[in-house]
């Protein structure tokens, strides 16, 4: 009885450790035997001689781990990406792929003419938009958070990109400044003048980590550095929530002495701004279909109306595909204005 007990206990073990070694390798680098597509590679983010200006930079992260290597950006994350560079041209924009990542094969060379590479062209006529590749033990290294990595639970999460993501965003900011944007946002106006140091509250009691900025020297860096020391020691593999929003919402609990965000005031929070829900969380989650529906067409834009960037639940919104010419709704009208290029070059869907 004993012998089969231990029997099924090792098979179990074994099973979860070949399933943490799988997605593991998501993430490692390869080198293919094969010139062609080693030059289509993105630059390491670490190697490459344009660096990230301190301060001066906006990151977005992807973190899905596909088999195929090539860059796959959805017309949605790609509008993301093209607003924050069209309203920010004094920013860099940095997207920052977690897997190893290449152009497409032929992208240099011969044209190939699908959706995926009109999106890519439209935002790569930007020229402060860099594609990178991070490797996330050496981008690690010589971190608060590099021992805890090692130990593996972050690869034993039922959320890995989810939780990857929370675990890259604090990092970049951590090395260096800046601002952290989600994929799923539409940026509408521009950030020199919104002094770093920032969040948007969700509700009365949770700021939301889908828009963060710390700077790289003062304050900003040390609440940077107190979220990543937050992030190992409550990291939670199995609660979607805990490691993004938690782990701002608990250190910002700590400094600024409340557990409402709306007493989150820059007096008591030694000057990091709360920004209200109408900045960047203007549309609830629970009503993201509004986004969608052309009776809620006005009534979104004018509450988003002095929103800095607009948040629009890709969790909950992916499975809603928009035909163009059949539908009049907030996020066909905002993306046509804040994100031209990938908008058009999106097709018939969006
Ligand atoms: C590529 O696609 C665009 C837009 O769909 C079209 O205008 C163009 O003619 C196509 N080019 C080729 C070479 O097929
Ligand atoms: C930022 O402020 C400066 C000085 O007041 C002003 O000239 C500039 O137009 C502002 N930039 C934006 C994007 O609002
Ligand atoms: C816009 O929203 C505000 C409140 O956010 C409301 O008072 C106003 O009536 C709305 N205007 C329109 C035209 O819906």
């Amino acid at each position: 009885m004993l012998f089969i007990l231990v029997c099924i206990f090792s098979i179990i073990f074994i099973i979860n450790w070949i399933q943490i070694q799988d997605v593991k390798n998501c993430f490692i680098e390869k080198f293919l035997n094969d010139e062609n597509i080693e030059k289509n590679k993105l630059e390491d983010i670490l190697l490459s001689n344009r660096k990230p200006r301190l301060d001066k930079s906006i990151f977005f992260h992807e973190t899905s781990c596909s088999s195929d290597l090539y860059i796959k950006l959805n017309a949605r994350q790609a509008c993301a990406i093209e607003s924050a560079a069209l309203m920010n041209p004094n920013f860099d924009i940095f997207v920052l792929f977690a897997t190893p990542t290449y152009f497409p094969l032929n992208y240099h060379n011969d044209y190939i003419n699908n959706t995926n590479n009109h999106i890519l062209n439209a935002l790569l006529k930007y020229n402060n938009i860099y594609l990178r590749n991070v490797n996330i033990w050496k981008y690690s290294e010589n971190t608060p958070i590099y021992e805890w990595l090692k130990n593996g639970d972050l690869f034993k999460s039922k959320f890995l990109l989810s939780h990857t993501s929370d675990f890259l965003r604090y990092l970049t900011l951590w090395k260096w400044g800046g601002i952290y944007l989600d994929m799923d946002v539409i940026v509408k106006k521009s950030f020199d003048n919104i002094t770093l140091n920032f969040a948007g509250a969700e509700s009365n009691i949770v700021v939301a980590a889908g828009v963060l900025s710390f700077d790289s020297k003062s304050f900003g860096h040390e609440i940077a550095d107190l979220c990543l020391r937050n992030f190992q020691i409550t990291f939670n593999g199995n609660d979607w929530g805990n490691n993004g929003p938690g782990v701002i919402t608990r250190v910002l609990q700590e400094i600024c002495k409340t557990k409402s965000t709306l007493l989150m005031t820059k007096e008591r929070c030694f000057g990091f701004h709360v920004y209200p829900q109408n900045k960047f969380y203007a549309i609830k989650w629970k009503n993201w279909e509004h986004f969608f529906m052309e009776k809620h067409l006005n009534d979104v834009l004018n509450q988003t109306k002095n929103s800095i960037a607009i948040h629009v639940w890709n969790k909950h919104s992916a499975v809603k595909i928009i035909k163009k010419q059949e539908l009049n709704v907030a996020y066909t009208k905002l993306a046509e204005q804040y994100c031209p290029r990938v908008y058009e070059s999106s097709g018939e869907y969006f």
